[in-house]
């Protein structure tokens, strides 16, 4: 999530409990195989042995070790290595490419994608000790992930970020489902931006997701492209207990595919 209202630092206190973030994916997917009308969503936990994450660590190019070795705590270290050493494991074993031979490039926004075009997009997010990982063919694809959690000062954050009429459907929801209605309307908000690579920064206002618990997933409108908002599809993914995450994608109709990503199928990829 944006620092602009809350980051949410994991304390060593915590550490044990959010390692123990069950994930509700358990069935392994058809990879590397990905069909051109699917999407595939693996989620893995950032909280890996040190021996694997060593195994990670050296699969990172120059540009990632200098970031990961910039951030100041040793956790947001970690959690970086690990998600980009899975990353790199999951794109090489979609490609048949060894981890450490991807090459990454950035958007002016930051969004990374492959350095070259082989077919093949992506987009991640990570919360707490959580990743999410989105990968399909010839799209823009965007996703989030956040732990829901109670949120001081929501409804100044609603009225200053959101849409007015999301504003208001969050702010009268019964008082039980309000962080579920925040977080399902923040993380359908940040894929649709990641997805078109814009990221946070500007326009969170200027459209309008569905957000109501139970109510499906979707774009409601885009004041800035109104004859756009029909084209994309908002998924909800709902990968670990008290987990609000989605999917952003330019295109109806595709299948999603949800997994669990694990050391052993990530061996795979780096060992070979
Ligand atoms: C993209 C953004 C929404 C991510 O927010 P977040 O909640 O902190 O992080 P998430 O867990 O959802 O996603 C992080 C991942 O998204 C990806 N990402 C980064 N920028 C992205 C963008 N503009 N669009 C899509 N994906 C992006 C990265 O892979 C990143 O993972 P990493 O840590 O391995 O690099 C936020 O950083 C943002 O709005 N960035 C744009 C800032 C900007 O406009 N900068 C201009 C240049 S100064």
């Amino acid at each position: 999530m944006d620092s602009k209202f809350d980051h949410e630092p994991i304390h060593s206190s915590d550490r044990g409990r959010a390692g123990c973030d069950s994930i509700l994916w358990s069935v392994p997917l058809s990879h590397p195989l990905l069909a051109d009308d699917e999407i595939h969503v693996w989620c893995a936990t950032l909280d890996q042995a040190p021996s694997y994450r060593g195994k990670l660590a050296e699969t990172l190019s120059e540009d990632e070790r200098q970031r990961a070795a910039r951030f100041h705590f040793e956790g947001d270290r970690r959690r970086f290595i690990v998600g980009r050493g899975l990353l790199r494991s999951i794109l090489g074993c979609y490609l048949n490419i060894k981890a450490g031979e991807l090459a990454f490039c950035y958007n002016p926004q930051g969004k990374p994608s492959l350095a070259t075009p082989l077919q093949i997009h992506f987009n991640l997010a990570h919360s707490h000790n959580l990743a999410l990982y989105a990968i399909t063919r010839r799209r823009e694809i965007g996703v989030d992930i956040e732990r829901v959690r109670p949120v001081s000062g929501m409804k100044e954050i609603v009225q200053r970020f959101f849409c007015a009429a999301e504003a208001t459907h969050i702010l009268s929801l019964p008082e039980e489902q309000k962080a579920e209605g925040f977080f399902n309307c923040w993380t359908r908000k940040e894929a649709y931006l990641k997805a078109t690579g814009e990221g946070i920064a500007e326009a969170l206002n200027q459209f309008e997701v569905s957000l109501r618990p139970g109510e499906p997933a979707a774009l409601l409108h885009d004041a800035m492209n109104p004859t756009e908002a029909s084209r994309w599809a908002l998924f909800d993914l709902k990968p670990a207990r008290d987990y609000a995450a989605a999917l952003a994608v330019k295109e109806q109709l595709l299948q999603v595919q949800f997994g669990q990503w694990t050391a052993d199928i990530s061996n795979q990829a780096t060992d070979h």
